[in-house]
């Protein structure tokens, strides 16, 4: 398959089908926002579902939060957020637009053209005088196509360096790069100044973190244990498209794994948890393990208080990218809660009796981001059809039921007995409009699993025909056996 436009099939295909709209789109759109479509809005609740289900309910060892979107000022204080949550901005004077600079030089690099050119260029180029780059930068940008870790200065050079032009008006034009901070600040109630400064949260983390005390005072949990969230986030992100894979708000999905650094090995622990996420992605989501690959962040990356952070990565139709981060945060964020609560968030051991500052590591994944890569692996063209390939746990219908003719009354009130019936057990539709191969048309690319049939020899027999997405074969089957059928399929 073609992968230069796929990113615009997918697009076209979730509009179509009811999976992602455009946010605002009535009122010409609102950059960075989206709305799900009835198909979308059900495979963000079998994504979130199964998330919770592995990770809380199937274990002993990890509760649940749901904490407040809206959050004290002072919270992202602690945590670092309102200094340093900021990306390195740069503004075209001639048409005003507003991009990341690291994604302008790195879209930059990954173009062959320019790669070519920047090779002879480079042969020639020595660096000297007033400049925060050094050839070893140039080099290892040009090679690796990556500018991570580099300062707002050493990205402002490299964009007058490469002399890159804006990728929307063609001009040379940019302002410096300037650091925006990504949190959403809101003003709360009538006080004015700045006691009724509050956040939208930028992660759910922070709320495991400060109810961390309330979480252990509360359940019988002991270390080590993490507290799970599932929630809404929000982040001033300047993004170049790519759908829901970068928005302004999105569904984070995190844990936080306490435990004592004296008694569990972190590095055990790390190894752990990458299994865990592995097999939730290629098993219980079904993906492709030829799409996934594990990078791991390098010093210059690395927030400072983290010991070591990997991401897990999928080949998304714009290249491999962040996917899933992990986390080993040390102790950082209850210490920093503690400082700046002044209560303190240690426990004691209730068999040594000595104070503990758990550590952590913390997995966190967008729920968003988890649906884009579902779609970009399950989407398939087979000669004149489009099939999402879903896992039948995460179709958003799990089967649908037509008359094979719309016009029989006859074959209408069995159709959609049928089809109340089963509504009972699973998300299923109705469809009597066209003709069957159109019908067929529609779910395959919804990607429901089965497609059921009502004729005439169904008012004889009580058989319908069932047809499977994937094969295509199509089977009689009796009316009473609908229900083990589809339950044995999606488990
Ligand atoms: N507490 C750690 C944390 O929030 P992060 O790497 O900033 O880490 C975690 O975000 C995950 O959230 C990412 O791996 C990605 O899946 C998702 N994510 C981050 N920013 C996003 C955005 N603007 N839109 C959609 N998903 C996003």
């Amino acid at each position: 398959m073609d992968a230069s436009n796929l990113m615009d099939k997918i697009t076209a295909l979730c509009k179509r089908r009811g999976f992602i709209f455009a946010g605002s789109e009535i009122y010409g759109g609102l950059a960075n926002t989206y709305d799900y479509g009835p198909a979308g809005t059900e495979l963000l609740r079998n994504i979130r579902n199964l998330w919770w289900d592995n990770f809380v309910h199937k274990r002993s060892d990890i509760v649940g939060l749901d904490a407040s979107v809206i959050s004290h000022q002072e919270i992202w204080k602690a945590s670092g957020h309102t200094s340093g949550f900021s990306d390195a901005l740069v503004d075209c004077k001639n048409c005003k637009l507003r991009i990341r600079a690291d994604h302008l030089i790195e879209n930059f690099l990954e173009n062959l053209e320019n790669q070519k050119k920047l090779k002879d260029y480079i042969k020639g180029l020595t660096i000297g005088g007033e400049t925060s780059l050094t050839m070893d930068i140039v080099n290892k940008s040009v090679e690796e196509k990556k500018v991570e870790g580099l300062s707002f200065e050493q990205l402002g050079e490299l964009i007058f360096l490469f002399e890159i032009t804006c990728p929307n008006c063609g001009k040379r034009e940019w302002t410096g790069v300037r650091k925006f901070n990504l949190l959403f600040p809101l003003k709360l109630g009538i006080i004015e100044g700045d006691q009724s400064l509050a956040y939208l949260r930028g992660e759910t983390a922070q709320g495991m973190f400060t109810n961390f005390k309330n979480v252990v005072d509360s359940s019988r949990v002991k270390l080590p244990f993490g507290i799970a969230q599932l929630g809404k986030s929000f982040r001033n992100e300047i993004t170049p498209g790519n759908s829901v894979f970068r928005t302004l708000e999105f569904e984070l999905a995190e844990i936080e794994y306490f435990f004592d650094p004296q008694a569990s090995n972190w590095e055990q622990l790390f190894v752990d948890w990458k299994k865990s996420m592995w097999e939730f992605v290629t098993k219980t989501l079904g993906v492709n393990e030829k799409n996934l690959q594990w990078r791991e962040h390098t010093d210059k990356e690395r927030s400072f208080y983290s010991k070591k952070t990997e991401d897990l990565e999928y080949k998304f139709p714009f290249g491999f990218k962040e996917l899933w981060g992990l986390a080993y945060r040390t102790g950082y964020d209850l210490q920093q809660h503690t400082k700046f609560s002044h209560k303190d968030l240690s426990i004691m051991d209730s068999q040594t009796g000595k104070k503990i500052m758990p550590h952590v590591i913390e997995p966190a994944v967008g729920i968003n981001r988890l649906l884009l890569m579902i779609l970009s692996d399950s989407y398939t063209e087979e000669k004149d059809r489009i099939v999402l390939k879903l896992n039948p746990k995460l179709a958003p219908y799990k089967a649908a039921v037509f008359p094979l003719l719309a016009n029989k009354p006859e074959l209408v009130k069995k159709a959609k007995e049928i089809y109340e019936d089963l509504r009972k057990k699973f998300v299923t539709l109705y469809d009597g409009r066209g003709n069957i191969g159109k019908r067929y048309f529609a779910q395959d690319e919804v990607g429901t699993p089965f497609c059921i049939t009502v004729d005439f020899e169904t008012l004889e027999n009580d058989t319908v025909t069932v047809r499977d997405r994937d094969t295509m074969k199509q089977e009689r089957v009796k009316t009473s056996e609908l229900i083990n059928l589809i339950e044995a399929k999606i488990g």
